[in-house]
């Protein structure tokens, strides 16, 4: 079930909307909701998609569309490396081989700690920063140099 806060949040991304067309708000009620689970399980987009009177379905379409919605558990720091065409010419791919090394693990896995989970995303609007990372979907990362990864690593693993 969703807290009262999230589904108060969800209401507010609601009221943004004419009122017969609440299932407008379904992308920002997925990221509330994500928000507070950590990732959507089917349970959490059925409770969405009732609270928003939409099918199921529907909303897991939009869930399974966008790659920003995990739907399988996920570590709690999520690192999405951007490795789109400007980010992969300008060290992306680099630093991705060394976050990869660093952390033990490939795209889309997590560590044995239960600490991290490795995502490959698309472009975040901020090529200029290249190489950008994204973690937990809010906190951009720019000019990732490996010791700017080694940072990012150290602070997250306190
Ligand atoms: S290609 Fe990476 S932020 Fe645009």
């Amino acid at each position: 079930m969703l807290s009262a806060e999230s589904l108060r949040s969800i209401d507010r991304e609601v009221s943004k909307y004419p009122t017969d067309q609440k299932q407008s708000a379904v992308m920002g009620a997925l990221r509330i909701a994500q928000q507070e689970k950590r990732w959507l399980s089917s349970e959490t987009i059925e409770e969405v998609a009732n609270y928003l009177g939409m099918p199921p379905m529907a909303v897991y379409e939009v869930a399974s569309f966008y790659n920003m919605y995990d739907l399988k558990p996920v570590a709690e720091h999520k690192i999405t490396v951007c490795t789109n065409l400007p980010c992969a010419l300008s060290g992306a791919v680099d630093a991705a081989e060394y976050l990869k090394a660093k952390l033990g693990i490939g795209f889309n896995e997590t560590t044995a700690d239960g600490k991290f989970t490795l995502k490959e995303g698309e472009c975040m609007g901020a090529c200029g920063d290249a190489p950008v990372m994204l973690h937990n979907n809010h906190k951009m990362c720019c000019k990732m140099t490996t010791v700017e990864i080694d940072k990012l690593i150290e602070e997250l693993s306190k």
